[in-house]
């Protein structure tokens, strides 16, 4: 486990939420300053649906997100994504992720999802072509093996925290051992990708952020000593398969390999550790299901969707409109700033029946928990198998899986969401 210290968290319970409470601002802007202030947030989907009432495209004032316009409602979002002259913009980097010493902010700028369209188009084939159908063969056993191992431990006990135990640890023992980390390594590998993580995150202290360059610098030395040692003798994992990949005649420089075996580490746990917390407490919310998904495990596959759909971990994407566009009575200019709340868009009345109501039955065929369109999550399936796994081995090895007390936390990021500890008994 890291040692990690954890900033304080937003109580909540598992009782039923009152998802449209009355009381609610009306003005976009006092709505918006309330989702992203974690002390005035509470239950984060009632803002959602306000928001959306008030505009499922809002323009927030000049001073307040650049002007960005903020999207509630699925229907514009898809379109929006669906623009190829709508892209990430590499200057968020600069405006976000410039601290300290400048080793963690050279890492994000050579990542492939902060690049210009061009040279991310041709990073992420690469980067995608690594994931061969025989590599992805392996990710099954791989995550079920992990996931049993440690149910192995919790079972000792009677009780456990689920957030630290299993969340974490199964997306993180699993991409590492994917990428051809070895299992020696996990614990040096397991704290500095916290650090990095954590610098990653808003308001750095001086310290988080000298900690971030410190596991920046780390892993790049690490994973340039892995490549060579994978040069010399290929392996069957993924560092290997990047090594080799090709597409049109070019491969991944030395700086964009070693970039993105940080970002598919990265990217690749935290965001999944989140997700199957955010499904045990949608479970925990809506006992009938969890009862119903402990029964019908053959159910595992609808209710995965259902599970991203009803609480993403990634909750923003950020982009910038090149062309300008129109999208209702919102009129976008050219270099206008869009900000995507998804978990908003996927509990979008007018796409959802009764979106608030988990229900692991329901044929959920699009919804945006990865993005869609030109950065569309590649780690997509990955996280998939893991969150069926994970939850399908948790409720087949505790079938009285329940809390331990009647709280538990929400972390306090937005970007971000997911529990910051769950503690069960069963
Ligand atoms: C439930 C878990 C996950 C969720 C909800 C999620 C969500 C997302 C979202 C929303 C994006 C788009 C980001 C943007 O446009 O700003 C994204 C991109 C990405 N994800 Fe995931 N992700 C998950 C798991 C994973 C895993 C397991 C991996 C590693 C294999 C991964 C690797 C990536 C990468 C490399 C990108 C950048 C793609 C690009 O730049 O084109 N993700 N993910």
């Amino acid at each position: 486990m890291v040692s990690a210290i954890k900033a304080p968290g937003i109580p909540a319970t598992f009782e039923p939420v009152d998802w449209n409470p009355p009381g609610l601002p009306t003005d976009g802007d006092e709505i918006m300053a309330r989702l992203v202030d974690p002390a005035q947030r509470g239950e984060l989907y009632p803002l959602y649906h306000q928001l959306r009432r008030v505009a499922p495209v809002y323009r927030n004032r000049p001073e307040l997100f650049h002007g960005a316009y903020a999207f509630t409602g699925f229907a514009e979002t898809d379109i929006i994504f669906k623009n190829p002259r709508v892209v990430n913009d590499p200057q968020v980097v600069d405006e976000a992720f410039t601290h300290g010493d400048g080793t963690f902010t050279s890492v994000m700028r050579n990542v492939m999802l902060w690049q210009h369209p061009e040279p991310h188009q041709r990073v992420r084939t690469l980067v995608k072509s690594a994931f061969t159908p025989r590599a992805m063969a392996r990710w099954r056993p791989i995550a079920e093996q992990v996931a049993n191992e440690l149910c192995d431990r919790m079972e000792v006990d009677d009780h456990a925290e689920l957030v630290d135990q299993y969340n974490y640890e199964l997306p993180f023992n699993v991409i590492a051992k994917i990428l051809g980390i070895p299992d020696d390594d996990f614990p040096i590998i397991r704290q500095l990708a916290w650090d990095f993580a954590r610098a990653g995150e808003k308001s750095v202290t001086p310290e988080v952020s000298a900690r971030g360059d410190a596991a920046a610098r780390a892993f790049m030395e690490y994973f340039a000593e892995l490549a060579e040692e994978r040069r010399r003798a290929p392996a069957d994992d993924l560092l290997s398969s990047l090594l080799e990949a090709e597409a049109e005649g070019t491969r991944l420089s030395h700086t964009e390999l070693i970039a993105n075996c940080i970002l598919l580490l990265q990217a690749g746990h935290e965001t999944t550790q989140d997700l199957l917390g955010n499904a045990q407490v949608a479970l925990f919310r809506h006992p009938d299901q969890l009862a119903l998904l402990t029964e019908r495990p053959e159910l595992m596959k609808n209710a995965v969707e259902e599970f991203l759909r009803y609480d993403a971990s990634v909750q923003i994407n950020h982009r910038v409109v090149l062309d300008g566009m129109t999208s209702g009575p919102a009129e976008i200019p050219p270099g206008g700033m869009v900000y995507i709340f998804l978990g908003a868009v996927n509990r979008d009345p007018a796409r959802f029946a009764d979106p608030d109501r988990l229900d692991v039955t329901r044929d959920v065929t699009h919804h945006l928990a990865f993005s869609f369109g030109a950065y569309y999550c590649i780690g997509a399936a990955l996280a998939r198998t893991e969150i069926s796994v994970g939850i399908e081995t948790l409720l087949a090895r505790f079938p009285h899986l329940r809390p331990g007390t009647g709280s538990f936390e929400w972390r306090n990021t937005l970007q971000l969401r997911g529990p910051q500890r769950v503690d069960v008994t069963w």
